[in-house]
């Protein structure tokens, strides 16, 4: 294992604001611990969580959990219809309290049986009622932040966070603009993988297309590549391209005049949203970390019928075992470079009209990374 180094984070490692002129973020901020723990801090703890779409949790006591780097933490809403956030922890002896999604008319916690409302209040612990000075009221679960974006539920453990909705500028109506009945989508199953990687490099790997033609041939047959561009705004980067030949090397879609183009949207820090060429469909591609270089990445579809039909399964098929396997291998590939003696860091290639080619919205991820860490 490399030995820590003493990173500042004040840009003087050859990074610029000009993506033109920049280095990239040297080897170091990809696998040191320090920087993994400041991370938490400053990105994971104060920023705006992906769990799942409202659909989701819109029965009275349905939930849903979500990782939050090491933070464990459910959604789920009350008998006043409100959703709530709280950490997964049970105020006895910090048990966990719920496990993947469901729907509870109290939590109960399966170690001592304490139960909770769903409104986070403690109901009941068992042989408490004799216990001198012991007061309920002070054993409510610990809330988080819960805030509905565009049909998605997020999460912010930070109770000072600004909304979500009041950072996210134009995002909501371009996504939209692509998927009309955006609140209309049915999910239909989540695919999981762990990944030998730091989440930022399954991050930049999203953010550039200088990859595609290379690594992702059907990508690159899907899509009409030199169509393919990027747009960085504020805390979201769009990359949307135009469908190419509905008989490709991909999944076929018969083309019409309601078939979708491709549009993918990254929102900081970890969250994408990828709407296909086809039938009307997301794809929300969420890579949390688990460790310094572990990464647990969820692929959540969603489609307009319940039923999946020959075209959705093969966009799913797709993504399982062809396109996600093609960009894990790249990742942890690099991942393992990063360690290498003979590399520190180098230029992100970036042109002037900013083409498929370019990678200027890696470079924009990365200018928020070091403003958050610097703090
Ligand atoms: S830890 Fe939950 S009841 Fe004891
Ligand atoms: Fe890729």
């Amino acid at each position: 294992m490399a030995k820590p180094q003493v990173i500042n984070h004040d840009f003087s490692d050859g990074f610029d604001r000009d993506p033109e002129r920049s280095s990239t973020l040297a080897a170091p901020y990809y696998f040191d611990p320090a920087v993994y723990e400041k991370e938490k801090e400053t990105i994971f703890y104060r920023s705006w969580n992906f769990v799942c779409h409202v659909e989701q949790v819109r029965d009275i006591g349905g939930y849903a959990t979500a990782m939050v780097a090491d933070q464990n933490i459910f959604v789920i809403r009350g008998k006043d219809r409100v959703l709530r956030g709280f950490y997964n922890v049970c105020q006895h002896r910090a048990h966990e309290l719920l496990k993947g999604s469901g729907k509870r008319k109290v939590i109960a916690c399966p170690y001592h049986g304490w139960t909770y409302e769903t409104d986070g209040r403690l109901k009941n612990a068992r042989n408490s009622q004799d216990l001198p000075g012991f007061n309920p009221g002070e054993f409510g679960l610990k809330p988080v932040q819960v805030e509905e974006f565009s049909h998605f539920i997020f999460i912010n453990l930070d109770p000072g966070a600004p909304s979500l909705n009041s950072q996210t500028g134009e995002l909501q109506a371009e996504i939209r603009s692509y998927v009309p009945h955006l609140d209309k989508l049915i999910y239909a199953l989540r695919l999981r993988y762990d990944i030998a990687t730091n989440w930022k490099n399954a991050i930049d790997n999203f953010l550039e297309c200088y990859h595609c033609r290379i690594a992702h041939p059907a990508f690159a047959d899907l899509i009409d590549m030199p169509t393919y561009r990027s747009k960085t705004h504020g805390i979201y980067s769009s990359h949307t391209a135009r469908s190419g030949p509905g008989d490709n090397k991909a999944y076929t879609f018969e083309k019409s005049d309601d078939d979708l183009d491709f549009g993918a949207w990254w929102l900081w820090p970890n969250v994408n949203f990828i709407v296909n060429p086809g039938e009307s469909n997301v794809v929300v591609m969420h890579m949390m970390p688990s460790g310094p270089e572990t990464t647990i990445e969820h692929l959540d579809f969603y489609f307009l019928t319940e039923k999946l039909d020959e075209q959705q399964r093969a966009v799913i098929e797709y993504f399982d075992k062809v396109l996600n396997p093609e960009d894990i291998g790249l990742v942890e590939s690099v991942q393992r470079g990063l360690h290498s003696r003979g590399y520190h860091q180098s230029r992100y290639i970036v042109d002037r009209d900013r083409t498929e080619l370019s990678e200027h919205a890696v470079h924009h991820f990365h200018s928020l990374v070091l403003d958050a860490l610097k703090g």
